[in-house]
């Protein structure tokens, strides 16, 4: 029998909807980003909140149309209910609890990092057990999955995400929004040997990180050189990026070394980064783990990726109450 899920993800500043299938996989999924932060260097949460009230039920309007699916037709209701900016998780969970009370449909909560290694399991199929980095504008973290619903979290970053990283670079750069492709397209051109930025905690013999160092690198090394020509911009991007990845891919190895696991995923936005992918695969790959990461729609904030971890919660019957509540941080906690 064909169960189809509704996703709705509104943790930041996409707003996306999704319909998920265990039969068919991704039926639609549609996510509007939100250009009106551009102008003020980064996402502003008032607006992204506002921004999320106006596109939500349109977005959820079309999906459920080209679809072809009533409420009636659904198994459930999977909500990002978070960690997140607190407004914006609201205005999904407020909508996700308002379709599932008015209509019976179960709903249950999706923690947003589960989403993103999920993800991996949109066009492939998930194995487990197997480590995944996650590495977004929010997170950096390196986490055991013993399988779907068993995490164990081994360790993250102790100030800024490594996206959050390629985005402050980007936007020092001059570079357009949004910033973290920007940079690995700069990049292409660069010498990423040009310029020796530092690898936060490289000996530090654990799975944490810190990109806080690199950026005041980044910063000092560019009001040193003056202006920036089109191949210093090159050069300080892949140079940065190259400090990002190197670091990104030996607290991996690290992880890796402490589990036996073959398998290893790439997960969230930064995963899309072609160099992350390139020595991830040759680092992990020679010592014989296999590395995998979704497709680059599925890489950053989507709806498929949660309509998919709620489908694997509320078929173990993970289901939620209407007085789900929404958080703003927190871990990724086993729920079996
Ligand atoms: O997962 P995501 O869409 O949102 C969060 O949950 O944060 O990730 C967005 C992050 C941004 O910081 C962006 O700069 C980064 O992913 N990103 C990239 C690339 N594409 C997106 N970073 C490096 N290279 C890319 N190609
Ligand atoms: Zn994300």
């Amino acid at each position: 029998m064909e169960n189809l899920y509704l996703g709705i993800e509104t943790s930041c500043d996409d707003t996306a909807c999704a319909l998920y299938s265990n039969k068919r996989k991704v039926v639609i999924h549609r996510t509007a980003m939100q250009l009106a932060h551009e102008r003020y260097g980064g996402v502003v949460p008032e607006i992204a909140s506002r921004e999320h009230m106006k596109t939500l039920l349109p977005l959820y309007d079309f999906v459920m149309e080209k679809g072809e699916v009533g409420l009636d037709d659904l198994s459930g209701i999977c909500v990002t209910n978070g960690p997140g900016l607190a407004g914006s998780l609201l205005v999904g969970l407020s909508f996700a609890k308002g379709l599932s009370y008015g209509s019976g449909v179960p709903l249950t909560g999706v923690h947003h990092l589960e989403g993103h290694i999920l993800a991996n399991d949109l066009e492939d199929s998930f194995s487990s057990p197997c480590m995944a980095l996650v590495v977004s504008g929010g997170h950096t973290q390196l986490i055991y999955v013993e399988k779907i619903g068993k995490y164990e979290f081994l360790g993250g970053t102790r100030d800024d995400a490594a996206g959050e990283a390629f985005d402050k670079i980007g936007k020092l750069l001059g570079l357009p929004y949004p910033w973290g492709a920007a940079v690995e397209k700069a990049a292409k051109s660069g010498d990423p040997e040009a310029f020796d930025f530092p690898r936060g905690l490289k000996n530090s013999g654990e799975c944490d990180y810190s990109f806080s160092g690199l950026k005041t690198a980044v910063r000092l090394k560019v009001e040193s050189l003056g202006g920036l020509s089109s191949a210093i911009v090159s050069d300080v991007a892949a140079s940065a990026q190259e400090a990002i990845v190197d670091i990104l891919v030996r607290k991996a190895v690290i992880a890796a070394g402490r589990k036996d696991v073959h398998k290893f995923y790439l997960a969230g936005g930064v995963a899309a980064n072609g160099r992350l992918r390139e020595l991830a695969s040759e680092k992990l790959g020679s010592l014989g783990m296999e590395v995998s990461w979704p497709d680059i729609k599925y890489c950053t904030d989507n709806a498929a990726m949660i309509a998919c971890a709620g489908m694997y919660r509320i078929e173990s019957g993970k289901t939620d109450n209407i007085d789900l509540n929404i958080f703003s941080r927190g871990e990724l906690k086993s729920w079996r």
